[in-house]
Protein backbone atom coordinates (compact mmCIF):
# COMPACT_ATOMS: atom_id res chain seq x y z
CA UNK A 1 0.00 0.00 0.00
CA UNK A 2 3.08 2.35 0.66
CA UNK A 3 4.03 2.59 -2.68
CA UNK A 4 0.64 2.82 -3.97
CA UNK A 5 0.32 5.67 -2.42
CA UNK A 6 3.36 7.54 -3.43
CA UNK A 7 3.33 6.26 -6.84
CA UNK A 8 -0.04 7.71 -7.61
CA UNK A 9 0.36 10.63 -4.83
CA UNK A 10 -0.38 14.39 -5.89
CA UNK A 11 3.46 14.85 -5.10
CA UNK A 12 4.53 11.87 -7.91
CA UNK A 13 2.41 13.74 -9.73
CA UNK A 14 3.56 17.26 -10.03
CA UNK A 15 7.24 15.79 -10.01
CA UNK A 16 7.02 13.83 -13.05
CA UNK A 17 4.22 15.54 -14.79
CA UNK A 18 3.60 19.55 -15.05
CA UNK A 19 7.40 20.00 -13.52
CA UNK A 20 8.60 16.96 -15.96
CA UNK A 21 7.69 16.12 -19.40
CA UNK A 22 5.18 18.73 -19.69
CA UNK A 23 7.36 21.67 -19.11
CA UNK A 24 7.90 24.22 -21.60
CA UNK A 25 4.90 23.10 -23.62
CA UNK A 26 2.24 24.71 -24.80
CA UNK A 27 -0.46 23.01 -25.42
CA UNK A 28 1.18 19.60 -25.15
CA UNK A 29 4.11 20.88 -28.19
CA UNK A 30 6.66 22.97 -27.89
CA UNK A 31 6.22 27.15 -28.55
CA UNK A 32 5.80 27.68 -32.56
CA UNK A 33 5.23 24.77 -33.64
CA UNK A 34 2.36 24.23 -36.36
CA UNK A 35 0.40 22.24 -38.53
CA UNK A 36 2.05 21.57 -41.22
CA UNK A 37 0.65 23.30 -44.61
CA UNK A 38 -0.31 20.24 -46.72
CA UNK A 39 -2.92 19.40 -43.99
CA UNK A 40 -4.63 22.18 -44.30
CA UNK A 41 -4.37 22.92 -47.87
CA UNK A 42 -5.48 19.18 -48.76
CA UNK A 43 -9.61 18.78 -48.03
CA UNK A 44 -9.44 14.81 -47.86
CA UNK A 45 -6.35 14.94 -45.52
CA UNK A 46 -8.29 18.34 -43.52
CA UNK A 47 -11.52 16.40 -43.21
CA UNK A 48 -9.73 13.55 -41.87
CA UNK A 49 -7.54 15.26 -39.38
CA UNK A 50 -10.66 17.16 -38.52
CA UNK A 51 -12.65 14.01 -37.86
CA UNK A 52 -9.90 11.96 -36.31
CA UNK A 53 -9.59 14.74 -33.69
CA UNK A 54 -13.30 14.97 -32.84
CA UNK A 55 -13.05 11.44 -31.79
CA UNK A 56 -10.17 12.30 -29.72
CA UNK A 57 -12.01 14.75 -28.12
CA UNK A 58 -15.19 12.46 -27.68
CA UNK A 59 -13.28 10.19 -25.88
CA UNK A 60 -11.70 12.72 -23.79
CA UNK A 61 -14.68 14.82 -22.57
CA UNK A 62 -15.59 10.79 -21.49
CA UNK A 63 -12.91 10.40 -19.72
CA UNK A 64 -13.05 13.72 -18.03
CA UNK A 65 -16.94 12.83 -16.93
CA UNK A 66 -15.97 9.50 -15.68
CA UNK A 67 -12.92 10.21 -13.52
CA UNK A 68 -13.95 12.86 -12.07
CA UNK A 69 -17.34 11.31 -11.62
CA UNK A 70 -15.42 8.35 -9.71
CA UNK A 71 -13.91 10.49 -6.98
CA UNK A 72 -17.06 10.68 -4.99
CA UNK A 73 -17.80 6.70 -5.85
CA UNK A 74 -14.09 5.92 -4.91
CA UNK A 75 -13.82 3.90 -1.39
CA UNK A 76 -10.38 5.29 -0.14
CA UNK A 77 -8.65 8.37 0.37
CA UNK A 78 -5.86 7.87 -1.63
CA UNK A 79 -7.88 6.35 -4.92
CA UNK A 80 -9.93 9.66 -4.29
CA UNK A 81 -6.73 11.68 -4.68
CA UNK A 82 -5.12 10.04 -7.28
CA UNK A 83 -8.41 10.62 -9.72
CA UNK A 84 -8.37 14.19 -8.55
CA UNK A 85 -5.13 14.18 -10.77
CA UNK A 86 -6.44 11.96 -13.62
CA UNK A 87 -9.24 14.68 -13.90
CA UNK A 88 -6.85 17.15 -14.26
CA UNK A 89 -4.88 15.24 -17.04
CA UNK A 90 -8.60 13.97 -18.81
CA UNK A 91 -9.44 18.06 -18.78
CA UNK A 92 -6.26 18.99 -20.32
CA UNK A 93 -6.55 16.30 -23.07
CA UNK A 94 -9.90 18.04 -24.08
CA UNK A 95 -8.56 21.24 -24.19
CA UNK A 96 -5.44 20.40 -26.25
CA UNK A 97 -7.53 18.40 -28.67
CA UNK A 98 -10.10 21.15 -28.39
CA UNK A 99 -7.30 23.68 -29.20
CA UNK A 100 -5.95 21.40 -32.16
CA UNK A 101 -9.58 21.82 -34.04
CA UNK A 102 -9.08 25.68 -33.53
CA UNK A 103 -5.32 25.20 -35.62
CA UNK A 104 -7.36 23.55 -38.19
CA UNK A 105 -9.29 26.43 -38.36
CA UNK A 106 -12.56 25.46 -36.73
CA UNK A 107 -14.34 28.50 -35.36
CA UNK A 108 -14.89 28.89 -31.94
CA UNK A 109 -18.60 29.25 -32.74
CA UNK A 110 -18.48 26.29 -34.74
CA UNK A 111 -16.86 23.98 -31.77
CA UNK A 112 -19.55 22.40 -30.95
CA UNK A 113 -22.14 21.74 -34.09
CA UNK A 114 -18.64 20.25 -35.45
CA UNK A 115 -17.78 18.00 -32.46
CA UNK A 116 -21.90 16.70 -33.41
CA UNK A 117 -21.43 16.52 -37.14
CA UNK A 118 -18.06 14.16 -36.70
CA UNK A 119 -18.97 12.19 -33.68
CA UNK A 120 -18.72 8.63 -34.19
CA UNK A 121 -21.95 6.98 -33.07
CA UNK A 122 -20.40 3.80 -31.91
CA UNK A 123 -17.75 5.66 -29.86
CA UNK A 124 -20.32 8.04 -28.05
CA UNK A 125 -22.26 4.56 -27.72
CA UNK A 126 -18.59 3.12 -25.87
CA UNK A 127 -19.09 6.27 -23.95
CA UNK A 128 -22.16 5.77 -22.63
CA UNK A 129 -22.10 2.11 -21.75
CA UNK A 130 -19.09 3.59 -18.94
CA UNK A 131 -20.76 6.72 -17.88
CA UNK A 132 -23.86 4.57 -16.81
CA UNK A 133 -21.67 3.19 -14.62
CA UNK A 134 -20.19 6.09 -13.45
CA UNK A 135 -23.49 7.86 -13.06
CA UNK A 136 -24.57 4.86 -10.60
CA UNK A 137 -21.69 5.21 -8.39
CA UNK A 138 -20.36 1.86 -9.54
CA UNK A 139 -16.74 2.27 -8.84
CA UNK A 140 -15.29 -1.30 -9.95
CA UNK A 141 -17.09 -1.09 -13.22
CA UNK A 142 -16.59 2.54 -13.89
CA UNK A 143 -12.32 1.84 -12.97
CA UNK A 144 -12.47 -1.32 -15.12
CA UNK A 145 -14.56 0.60 -17.90
CA UNK A 146 -12.48 3.30 -17.90
CA UNK A 147 -8.99 2.82 -17.01
CA UNK A 148 -9.08 -0.81 -18.30
CA UNK A 149 -11.04 -0.34 -21.48
CA UNK A 150 -11.17 3.27 -22.58
CA UNK A 151 -7.66 3.89 -21.43
CA UNK A 152 -6.37 0.80 -22.76
CA UNK A 153 -8.09 1.82 -26.02
CA UNK A 154 -7.00 5.36 -26.14
CA UNK A 155 -3.17 4.95 -25.15
CA UNK A 156 -2.74 2.27 -28.29
CA UNK A 157 -4.82 5.01 -31.10
CA UNK A 158 -2.33 7.76 -29.51
CA UNK A 159 0.62 5.53 -29.79
CA UNK A 160 -0.23 4.45 -33.80
CA UNK A 161 -1.22 8.57 -34.40
CA UNK A 162 2.32 9.48 -33.43
CA UNK A 163 3.92 6.82 -35.06
CA UNK A 164 1.98 8.42 -38.12
CA UNK A 165 2.78 12.01 -37.27
CA UNK A 166 6.21 11.61 -36.55
CA UNK A 167 7.45 12.51 -39.44
CA UNK A 168 4.19 14.51 -41.33
CA UNK A 169 3.23 16.54 -38.67
CA UNK A 170 5.57 16.81 -35.60
CA UNK A 171 3.53 19.41 -34.08
CA UNK A 172 0.57 16.76 -33.67
CA UNK A 173 3.04 14.14 -32.41
CA UNK A 174 4.18 16.43 -30.09
CA UNK A 175 0.87 16.78 -28.21
CA UNK A 176 0.32 13.32 -28.50
CA UNK A 177 3.66 12.40 -26.17
CA UNK A 178 2.51 14.22 -23.21
CA UNK A 179 -1.46 12.45 -23.42
CA UNK A 180 0.76 8.74 -24.12
CA UNK A 181 2.75 9.19 -20.55
CA UNK A 182 -0.46 9.78 -18.68
CA UNK A 183 -2.54 7.23 -20.13
CA UNK A 184 0.30 4.53 -18.96
CA UNK A 185 -0.28 6.23 -15.55
CA UNK A 186 -3.96 6.11 -15.81
CA UNK A 187 -3.93 2.27 -16.50
CA UNK A 188 -1.70 1.66 -14.36
CA UNK A 189 -3.68 2.82 -11.53
CA UNK A 190 -6.65 0.85 -12.75
CA UNK A 191 -4.63 -2.55 -12.69
CA UNK A 192 -3.13 -1.52 -9.45
CA UNK A 193 -6.34 -0.74 -7.66
CA UNK A 194 -8.70 -2.92 -9.13
CA UNK A 195 -7.37 -6.21 -8.76
CA UNK A 196 -7.85 -6.20 -4.76
CA UNK A 197 -11.64 -4.94 -5.20
CA UNK A 198 -12.67 -7.79 -7.98
CA UNK A 199 -10.85 -10.52 -5.02
CA UNK A 200 -12.95 -8.61 -2.74
CA UNK A 201 -15.97 -8.67 -4.39
CA UNK A 202 -16.21 -11.72 -6.73
CA UNK A 203 -19.95 -11.42 -7.14
CA UNK A 204 -19.39 -8.49 -9.47
CA UNK A 205 -17.14 -10.30 -12.12
CA UNK A 206 -19.86 -11.29 -14.41
CA UNK A 207 -21.54 -8.22 -14.95
CA UNK A 208 -17.89 -6.51 -15.42
CA UNK A 209 -16.90 -8.57 -17.66
CA UNK A 210 -20.40 -8.12 -19.83
CA UNK A 211 -19.09 -4.81 -19.73
CA UNK A 212 -15.67 -4.99 -21.11
CA UNK A 213 -17.07 -7.48 -24.07
CA UNK A 214 -20.07 -4.55 -25.09
CA UNK A 215 -17.29 -1.99 -24.57
CA UNK A 216 -14.54 -3.75 -27.04
CA UNK A 217 -17.80 -4.31 -29.80
CA UNK A 218 -18.54 -0.67 -29.86
CA UNK A 219 -14.72 0.03 -29.77
CA UNK A 220 -14.25 -2.29 -33.09
CA UNK A 221 -16.80 -0.89 -34.41
CA UNK A 222 -15.35 2.55 -34.28
CA UNK A 223 -11.94 1.42 -35.37
CA UNK A 224 -13.89 -0.03 -38.30
CA UNK A 225 -15.53 3.27 -39.39
CA UNK A 226 -12.83 5.26 -39.21
CA UNK A 227 -10.11 3.08 -41.24
CA UNK A 228 -12.85 1.87 -43.82
CA UNK A 229 -12.58 5.20 -45.05
CA UNK A 230 -9.97 4.93 -47.10
CA UNK A 231 -9.09 7.84 -49.42
CA UNK A 232 -7.73 9.88 -46.95
CA UNK A 233 -5.67 6.84 -45.62
CA UNK A 234 -4.24 6.89 -49.16
CA UNK A 235 -3.62 10.49 -48.87
CA UNK A 236 -2.27 10.23 -45.98
CA UNK A 237 0.03 7.28 -47.03
CA UNK A 238 1.18 9.25 -50.47
CA UNK A 239 2.27 12.30 -48.02
CA UNK A 240 3.94 10.04 -45.77
CA UNK A 241 6.14 8.68 -48.89
CA UNK A 242 6.53 12.58 -50.54
CA UNK A 243 7.58 13.73 -46.95
CA UNK A 244 10.42 11.09 -47.62
CA UNK A 245 13.60 10.03 -46.18
CA UNK A 246 14.77 7.63 -43.64
CA UNK A 247 13.00 9.45 -41.28
CA UNK A 248 9.75 8.88 -42.82
CA UNK A 249 9.28 5.34 -41.96
CA UNK A 250 6.17 4.86 -39.47
CA UNK A 251 6.91 2.20 -37.38
CA UNK A 252 4.65 0.30 -34.98
CA UNK A 253 4.20 -2.84 -33.24
CA UNK A 254 7.31 -4.06 -35.57
CA UNK A 255 4.90 -3.24 -38.35
CA UNK A 256 5.69 -0.21 -41.24
CA UNK A 257 2.50 1.39 -41.53
CA UNK A 258 3.08 2.74 -44.89
CA UNK A 259 3.22 -0.43 -46.17
CA UNK A 260 -0.36 -1.49 -44.93
CA UNK A 261 -3.38 -1.20 -46.24
CA UNK A 262 -6.20 0.83 -44.10
CA UNK A 263 -8.03 -2.83 -43.45
CA UNK A 264 -4.55 -4.47 -42.52
CA UNK A 265 -3.75 -1.19 -40.14
CA UNK A 266 -7.33 -1.56 -38.40
CA UNK A 267 -6.37 -5.44 -37.80
CA UNK A 268 -3.22 -4.45 -36.40
CA UNK A 269 -4.33 -2.13 -34.03
CA UNK A 270 -7.44 -3.90 -32.88
CA UNK A 271 -5.55 -7.17 -32.23
CA UNK A 272 -3.12 -5.04 -30.45
CA UNK A 273 -5.32 -3.40 -28.07
CA UNK A 274 -7.72 -6.74 -27.46
CA UNK A 275 -4.36 -8.95 -26.64
CA UNK A 276 -3.39 -5.91 -24.18
CA UNK A 277 -7.59 -6.32 -22.48
CA UNK A 278 -7.15 -10.10 -22.00
CA UNK A 279 -3.20 -9.57 -20.60
CA UNK A 280 -4.62 -7.00 -18.01
CA UNK A 281 -8.00 -8.44 -17.00
CA UNK A 282 -6.27 -11.62 -16.69
CA UNK A 283 -3.58 -10.23 -14.25
CA UNK A 284 -6.95 -8.44 -12.05
CA UNK A 285 -8.91 -11.82 -11.95
CA UNK A 286 -11.32 -11.04 -14.72
CA UNK A 287 -12.37 -13.40 -17.79
CA UNK A 288 -11.78 -11.21 -20.87
CA UNK A 289 -14.96 -12.00 -22.68
CA UNK A 290 -14.18 -11.90 -26.60
CA UNK A 291 -16.35 -9.03 -28.56
CA UNK A 292 -18.92 -9.85 -31.47
CA UNK A 293 -16.65 -8.54 -34.60
CA UNK A 294 -18.65 -5.86 -36.25
FE1 LIG B 1 -7.07 11.16 -21.62
FE1 LIG C 1 -6.61 8.98 -19.23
Amino acid sequence: MADFLTAYSIQSWLESCPQGYLENTEYGHAAGEREPEELLRNEVLHTDSVRTTVQLVVGERCALAASSGLINAAPDEASKRFLATQTLDEARHVEIFTQRLYDLGVRKEDLEPTIEHYANPNLVKFAELLLEKVTRKDFVAGVVGQNVVLEGMAFHVFELLQAGSQAVNPKFAHTLTGTIADERRHVGFGENRIGSLIRENPHRKGDVERMQKEMSYYMLATFADSFRAAPAQEEMARLRRETGGADAKSEWQGVDLSALEPREMEAVLADTVLAEFKNRLERIGLDYQTPVRP
